[in-house]
């Protein structure tokens, strides 16, 4: 049940960021709503994913930037060593300001501008995962204006299905993203033939929030398929990206935090086959920044309506709209009361009916000016935050800078 005071199953493995923990004083001086996270999650989540990585040398990691890009989350995945994913010129500079060094910089994305091109060609990053014939073309030519040679992977979609919302499946020949596999060898021949391109390797993506491993193992075997094909053709496979979208447990952020990292990586060295001196890289986003944020807001009101009770919250779609968006389900905690639960639509105070985080949440009995936690939400937060109604953008606080 939310909100209920945590279990012995819940207080197992970490007291972190549990009812109770969070500091509730230090959140009276501080406007809401605004996120909030907890830089020991974060760093136990990294360390747990460099600790998988550690007997696979052949592999690397790059986080995804779009699931959260505050400057000071990025700092710390940086100065943990790993690479970062970008899909705009705005990404590739926000990546390069907090630290992480361009050579472990990859950019995506099926319509990079001409500017953006050039920014990531000045920066000398690692690799263009390029999703068309003619945006390879387009980089060869930028490329070659600045008399440089850009290193590029072809982004593959190799039409595999994912058990999740159809909004964040991406894999599948519907979808707007990589090369069909129909075209992908002419569109290989052609970058290998391209005077300022240099031909890394393949890239593929197939959605978010998977926790079936099934689906990643079905990846693995379509990769396998293609890359005997291309060995049989001698193309330079020097390495294999397979995207991100490792699922969390959003029903359980107390003792369930850290993802199962362990499965993830076992589908990959049990069912990837690589060659001599091929790389291994991945690009996970939600799986390592989703359980450490919180959005933090206020109860405004409570409201009895005919057949329902309203808690009114000034945090909104604005600063959340995974529900409004996907009908996402976070976990919704009054971290301001212990009296005995009652039953709430919270709800936020914008003029949609979808402005709505949870239908009969069961909520310590709730009152104005309490404090109210939705849970898992350090990925695809703040960063997909909008002005709409004149909102301020919501600020965001590491637990280090509120002890
Ligand atoms: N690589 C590529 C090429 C991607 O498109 C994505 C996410 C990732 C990596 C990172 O995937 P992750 O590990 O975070 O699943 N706003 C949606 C999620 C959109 C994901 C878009 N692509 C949400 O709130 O659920």
């Amino acid at each position: 049940m939310p909100a209920s005071p945590p279990s012995r199953e819940d207080l197992c493995g970490s007291t972190i960021m549990i009812k109770g923990t969070f500091p509730i004083q230090r959140f009276k001086e501080i406007e809401t709503p605004f996120y909030y996270y907890d830089t020991k999650v974060l760093r136990e989540t990294l360390d747990t994913i460099r600790e998988e990585l550690r007997n696979n040398t052949n592999y690397e990691m790059h986080y995804a930037i779009k699931a959260n890009a505050n400057p000071k989350i990025l700092r710390i995945i940086s100065a943990a060593g790993f690479g970062a994913d970008c899909v705009s010129g705005g990404e590739v500079r926000a990546a390069i300001e907090a630290g992480f060094p361009a050579n472990k910089v990859v950019f995506a994305g099926v319509g990079k501008s001409d500017r953006e091109i050039n920014l990531a060609l000045d920066y000398d990053i690692h690799c263009f995962n390029v999703e068309s014939e003619a945006e390879l073309l387009i980089i060869n030519e930028l490329a070659a204006q600045k008399d440089k040679v850009a290193r590029i992977a072809l982004r593959i979609n190799p039409n595999i299905g994912a058990h999740t919302h159809s909004n964040i499946t991406t894999g599948l020949a519907e979808n707007k993203f990589g090369i069909n596999l129909e075209q992908i060898e002419g569109v290989i021949e052609q970058a290998i033939a391209l005077p300022h391109i240099d031909f890394e390797g393949i890239h593929f993506h197939i959605g978010s929030q998977i926790l079936d491993m099934i689906d990643f193992v079905a990846l693995c075997n379509r990769i396998n398929e293609l890359t005997e094909v291309f060995a049989r053709r001698c193309y330079p496979i020097r390495s294999i990206n397979v995207g991100g979208g490792l699922g969390i447990d959003y029903g359980h952020p107390n003792h369930k935090y850290i993802p199962d990292f362990h499965s993830y990586f076992d589908v990959f060295r049990k069912h990837l086959h690589l060659s001599q001196g091929q790389t291994l890289h991945f690009e996970l986003g939600r799986s390592v920044v989703a359980q450490c944020g919180s959005l933090i807001s206020r109860v405004l009101y409570i409201k009895e309506g005919t057949c329902k009770r309203f808690a009114i919250i000034d945090g909104s779609m604005t600063e959340l709209i995974r529900p409004a968006l996907y009908q996402a389900y976070h976990r919704i905690e009054n971290i301001s009361s212990d009296e005995p639960e009652m039953t709430y639509d919270v709800v936020g105070p914008v003029c949609e009916s979808s402005d709505v985080f949870g239908k009969a949440v069961d909520l310590n009995a709730t009152h104005r000016g309490d404090f109210i936690a939705i849970r898992s939400a350090g990925a695809y937060g703040e960063i997909m935050a909008s002005q709409y109604n004149c909102h301020e953008l919501p600020k965001g606080y590491l637990s280090d800078e509120l002890i």
